[in-house]
């Protein structure tokens, strides 16, 4: 997506040898703009695949994801870090294992917001060592419901969380695709779509 790679190349920020910064329209500042227009550009690839429910994780997969569950007219869930004393339904729950973070956490759904007959489309901002989606696939197959597909704004296609993806069986459609950082400069993949 050429509007979201312009952005990246005029506001991110290149911290470290693999992570890039872009909290001034993704991850704490958000540009509702270029979210309505990311919800556009995934709702056009996913148009056939009948999707029926969004499911990303807190936080910063919640901006897009509501943007792309608005474009398909469909409800977004998102999954949640830690219980709170309201959550006293039943709940799917997945260890997620955060390789920048070095901690592992509990995510959760309540069963009651999916169902077998749910077509899901996850969508994160990043996509990195692809715990976060695993964790968000093994509760959907908690359920039975089918995965239509995984969704991300922004691939570091240098770790493996797409090939973990991949080699389980799921489509993935990044909007952007980071090969590289050199010189402090991002150096995009061709990105699929
Ligand atoms: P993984 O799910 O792909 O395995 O990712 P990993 O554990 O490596 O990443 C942990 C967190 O860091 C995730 O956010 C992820 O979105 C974020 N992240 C990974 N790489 C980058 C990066 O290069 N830049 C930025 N800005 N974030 C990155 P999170 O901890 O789940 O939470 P939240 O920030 O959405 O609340
Ligand atoms: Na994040
Ligand atoms: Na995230």
């Amino acid at each position: 997506m050429q509007l979201l790679e312009e952005r990246i190349k005029a506001d991110g920020r290149v911290l470290g040898d693999s992570v890039l910064k872009v909290d001034n329209f993704l991850t704490h500042q958000v540009d509702y703009k270029l979210m309505k227009e990311i919800g556009k550009q995934f709702a056009e690839t996913f148009a056939d695949a009948g999707i029926t429910k969004v499911v990303t994780i807190e936080a910063s997969g919640i901006a897009p994801a509501v943007y792309v569950a608005e474009a398909l007219d469909v409800p977004m869930i998102f999954a949640k870090k830690s219980k709170n004393i309201t959550m006293n339904e039943e709940l799917l729950t997945a260890e997620v294992y955060s390789f920048t973070k070095q901690i592992t956490s509990t995510v959760s759904i309540s069963r009651k917001f999916l169902s077998p007959d749910d077509k899901v489309l996850i969508i994160d901002d990043f996509l990195a060592n692809g715990q976060a989606a695993l964790g968000l696939i093994k509760i959907i197959k908690e359920v039975g419901a089918d995965i239509e597909g995984v969704g991300i704004v922004i691939e570091k296609s240098f770790q493996d969380g797409r090939k973990s993806l991949e080699d389980a069986g799921y489509r993935v459609v990044s909007l952007a695709r980071v090969a590289k950082f050199e010189d402090g400069q991002v150096v995009f993949a061709q990105a699929d779509a």
